[in-house]
């Protein structure tokens, strides 16, 4: 069945498509806007958005968010922000293949709708399962590839920038690459 955006987001939210959905409190659908011309696709959601129901609702996220303004994106005007998968891995563990692949059908779907032009992969996870599997965040982070006729690029994921706040002007640079492709595109 070819869903639109609300019927997709009510079956995720009664998923029970892989373990996490038993430790789940709340599905991490997504945020945004439906129509962005560019998605940002993290890893799972952490105990603040499992509890919230929202993408990056943490430290992590208000320093997205904050990075995001830099360049003038926000997730309620011009982006749309997901994960890999929906629900959250006990302890924030890296979710595992098959949990990637239980909820892989969702994410395609929500890019199929929203159609957009570049996705920016944040962090590892997200650069391995969408760019390559042997992407390598610090050497190829900034970068274009181009699939399936999406413009694709990794960064540094929110949660290293704060473990490690010198790549935050690496990070910044890559968004204003972003910031410039996107107005090449339009
Ligand atoms: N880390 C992620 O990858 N995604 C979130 O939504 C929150 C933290």
């Amino acid at each position: 069945m070819t869903e639109n955006f609300e019927q997709l987001r009510q079956k995720a939210l009664s998923c029970q498509g892989c373990k996490l959905s038993k430790t789940r409190t709340n599905v991490v659908f997504g945020v945004g806007n439906e129509q962005a011309k560019v998605m940002f696709i993290g890893e799972g959601p952490g105990e603040n958005e499992d509890l919230q129901g929202e993408p990056f609702v943490g430290r992590g996220g208000q320093l997205l968010d904050k990075m995001l303004k830099h360049v003038g994106l926000s997730r309620k005007e011009n982006v749309y922000i997901a994960n890999m998968v929906k629900c959250r891995p006990p302890q924030n563990r890296d979710p595992e293949k098959d949990e990637i692949s239980a909820c892989g059908g969702y994410l395609e779907r929500q890019i199929e709708l929203i159609q957009p032009k570049i996705i920016v992969c944040l962090g590892r996870i997200a650069a391995c399962a969408l760019i390559d599997q042997k992407f390598k965040v610090t050497k190829q982070h900034g970068e274009f590839f181009e699939k399936n006729g999406i413009l694709m690029m990794g960064t540094f994921h929110p949660a290293a920038l704060l473990r490690n706040p010198y790549s935050k002007p690496d990070a910044l640079t890559d968004l204003l690459k972003l910031k410039e492709k996107l107005a090449e595109l339009s």
